[in-house]
């Protein structure tokens, strides 16, 4: 299966910080003589535009870090995914765990933005994981089974999403769980797809939480990881370009 490396720069930078990155990111990806895994950038909404304009030519594609589950008219503040489509985007991450709690995002409202997001033939990034007191409890496993389950768009296919799990409590914070850990959740993910979507085990399933230059390939290399969501080391271009060769083309 492709691998995916996805850099989310959540608020940051300006315009000519985000051109220069993706800038530098598209010019090393035209370098690459081989395959290099799907890479996504998800901007701030203000420079998807710029930013898919340099992608232009690229095999990069571009995301947005969230959308609104409504078609069109009088939601001030929204962004559609037929407007993400219309500029160009292919992906769109949902249920971030920054949106869950800032926003209060259910799990309801993160079903209903996937859904969207598919009848827009964009693909949703969804993104689960569990609380430091969820995980301090024991509770990982249920609460992701919890989540995925009510998260999953109704009728969908194996090709028509994506999964993340993201620990909130390893997001920014340099912490991460063990490799044996990730290993275990994400079979664990694989096998919940499988009961609920036929060959569920094909969807993408994606590991995010603190990844960085060092790191990321021992993710990478693990069974059941098809790629990394990446937040803080996504706006480094040198350290991201690491974990875009960190993925298995890197292979001998
Ligand atoms: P981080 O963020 O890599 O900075 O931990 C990951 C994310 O929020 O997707």
């Amino acid at each position: 299966m492709a691998q995916y490396i996805v850099g989310n720069w959540k608020m940051n930078g300006t315009k000519a910080e985000a051109e220069a990155l993706a800038f530098t990111l598209a010019a090393k990806a035209k370098d690459v003589s081989g395959p290099l895994p799907h890479v996504v950038l998800c901007p701030s909404y203000p420079y998807l535009v710029p930013v898919l304009k340099i992608l232009e030519g690229s095999t990069l594609e571009s995301g947005a870090q969230d959308c609104s589950p409504e078609a069109n008219g009088a939601f001030t503040g929204d962004v559609s995914v037929s407007q993400l489509s219309n500029i160009g985007c292919t992906y769109v991450i949902v249920g971030h765990s920054e949106r869950r709690h800032h926003h209060l995002e259910p799990n309801a409202l993160i079903r209903q933005k996937a859904e969207a997001v598919i009848r827009g033939k964009l693909k949703p990034i969804i993104c689960i994981g569990e609380t430091e007191e969820e995980y301090r409890a024991g509770k990982c496993f249920s609460v992701l089974s919890e989540k995925l389950e009510a998260c999953l768009p109704s009728s969908c296919v194996h090709s028509d999403i994506l999964i993340a799990y993201e620990p909130v409590w390893a997001i920014g914070t340099g912490l991460t769980p063990s490799l044996e850990e990730v290993e275990k959740v994400m079979s664990f993910l694989k096998e919940r797809l499988r009961t609920h979507i036929p060959e569920g085990d094909l969807v993408p399933t994606l590991y995010g939480g603190s990844v960085n230059a060092a790191n990321a390939r021992l993710f990478l290399t693990l069974p059941y990881v098809d790629g990394l969501l990446v937040g803080g080391a996504s706006l480094r271009a040198d350290d991201f370009w690491h974990i875009i060769m960190a993925t298995e083309r890197q292979e001998p």
